[in-house]
């Protein structure tokens, strides 16, 4: 694991190198959809991670946010990367996103790496050794209410569409909780409830490559990890719900009654 975690690292900071080199530029913007954007950045920064892993670790496979899936029958570890988590963030120089590495092995995830590039901040866990921010070590929240809580959450791409399905949610949790972040990058704000900087954090339609690395994180800080059903979490699933474990029952009840409401 240790050759594992420090080719993640370079990579990682690799990629987050040319990020911040960028973020203050002109961007060239392209469109996946109406308003799920992609840079120029991206794309590059993908490639330097995806470089240096296949250079180390010719025969694993790779999924990778922009165009990256490399299939490789014969490897049971499968590295899942999100090269700028916070694209619009990035693209609007909006200074909150970062760089998810996670590695996958026989279908459990066993390393993450979650690295700010502007802060300086570098969040890591391995499987059943703990969490870290910097060496050091990391833990979720003792807040045992949501109403002395600080949530977070996100919309998905298409919240035009559904937005009154979404904020049925957020409704929920802004009469029950002391405040609710919506900080644009789902892997740091998975990373700040590890350390206590947050308490919950629920969103719908992430990808793997945006939850894989700071779910393990949130995890190995101590916290929960379960889909909006208390069911088990899965990185392909549509619904994550994170927490201190404290607040994971009051914070289900109210996704169950948000559900219910017209
Ligand atoms: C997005 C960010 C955002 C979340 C979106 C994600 P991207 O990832 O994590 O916080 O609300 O659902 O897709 O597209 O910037 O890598
Ligand atoms: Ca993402
Ligand atoms: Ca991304």
């Amino acid at each position: 694991m240790k050759k594992f975690l420090s080719v993640a690292w370079r990579a990682a900071r690799l990629a987050g190198g040319l990020i911040r080199e960028n973020w203050q530029q002109a961007k060239e913007v392209h469109y996946k959809s109406t308003i799920n954007l992609v840079t120029a950045t991206d794309r590059q920064a993908e490639e330097k991670i995806v470089d240096l892993l296949l250079k180390n670790f010719p025969d694993h496979s790779i999924l990778a946010e922009e165009q990256t899936a490399i299939v490789a029958p014969e490897s049971d570890y499968r590295w899942i990367i999100d090269p700028l988590d916070g694209t619009t963030n990035f693209a609007h120089s909006y200074p909150q996103f970062a760089v998810s590495i996670a590695l996958e092995h026989e279908g459990q995830i066993v390393l993450g790496v979650v690295y700010d590039p502007l802060r300086e901040e570098g969040f890591s866990a391995i499987k059943g050794e703990g969490a870290l921010l910097n060496d050091k070590p990391i833990s979720t929240s003792k807040i045992a209410e949501i109403d002395k809580a600080l949530l977070a959450t996100g919309f998905p791409y298409d919240h035009r569409e559904n937005v009154d399905f979404y904020l049925k949610f957020f409704r929920a949790f802004a009469k029950r909780s002391q405040g609710i972040r919506r900080a644009g990058a789902a892997a740091l704000d998975l990373c700040y409830l590890a350390c206590g900087r947050l308490d919950g954090f629920w969103e719908l339609k992430l990808h793997p490559w945006d939850t894989a690395a700071g779910t393990l994180i949130v995890r190995e800080a101590g916290g929960t990890v379960t889909d909006f059903s208390g069911k088990p979490f899965s990185i392909s699933g549509e619904e994550t719900l994170a927490s201190n474990g404290l607040i994971h029952a009051e914070m289900l009840e109210a996704l169950k009654e948000a559900r219910n409401v017209d």
